[in-house]
């Protein structure tokens, strides 16, 4: 009996990266997980990364800079105190840039939820809400953007809000 030859597949090529999640510190990385899981559930290709406004702006600004060439098409940008990440790259890129204000220091993600929102007009940042639902906002939005030309993805956008609505319990109790 003629036994199927199996084909062998070499490691998966790794596609290009569509969305950039990028934030100014380690210490980011627990909070800003929650875009990159959101993206993965919804197999958009990413890639993760650190890079700081003000201990490394060469880097950050070269990173903004390259984006759009290497097939980004959404930055996801967290930030926590006034380190302004956001701004910065935005500033160096006209991909859009969706800011994520980080809790963190005195102010609690007031001080980056201000530096984030607050762009004076010309250069924008969308502005998610502060910490991992802005996190994960973000990434949903990042999306949707995506979405736009894209089918499949659209319509997993629709199932995930679909899935959403069938868990909320409606009526919970009566009486009379
Ligand atoms: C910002 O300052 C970072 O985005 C982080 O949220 C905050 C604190 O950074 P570390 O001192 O923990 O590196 O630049």
């Amino acid at each position: 009996m003629a036994t199927a030859k199996k084909k062998k597949r070499g490691p998966a090529k790794a596609r290009t990266p569509l969305v950039a999640v990028l934030m100014g510190s380690s210490s980011d990385l627990e909070v800003m997980d929650r875009a990159a899981k959101c993206l993965e559930s919804l197999d958009i290709a990413h890639e993760v990364v650190v890079s700081s406004a003000h201990r490394s702006p060469d880097r950050t600004a070269r990173y903004a800079k390259a984006a759009k060439r290497r097939g980004i098409k959404v930055l996801v940008v967290g930030a926590g105190r006034a380190a302004h990440l956001a701004g910065v790259v935005a500033a160096n890129t006209t991909l859009p840039v969706l800011g994520v204000p980080l809790e963190s220091g005195a102010l609690a993600g007031k001080d980056a939820l201000f530096s984030t929102v607050q762009m004076p007009a010309g250069v924008p940042v969308g502005t998610l809400a502060i910490g991992a639902a802005g996190a994960e906002n973000a990434a949903l939005l990042a999306a949707s953007i995506l979405a736009l030309g894209n089918v499949r993805l659209a319509a997993k956008l629709e199932r995930r809000r679909r899935e959403m609505a069938a868990k909320v319990p409606g009526t919970v109790r009566r009486y009379g």
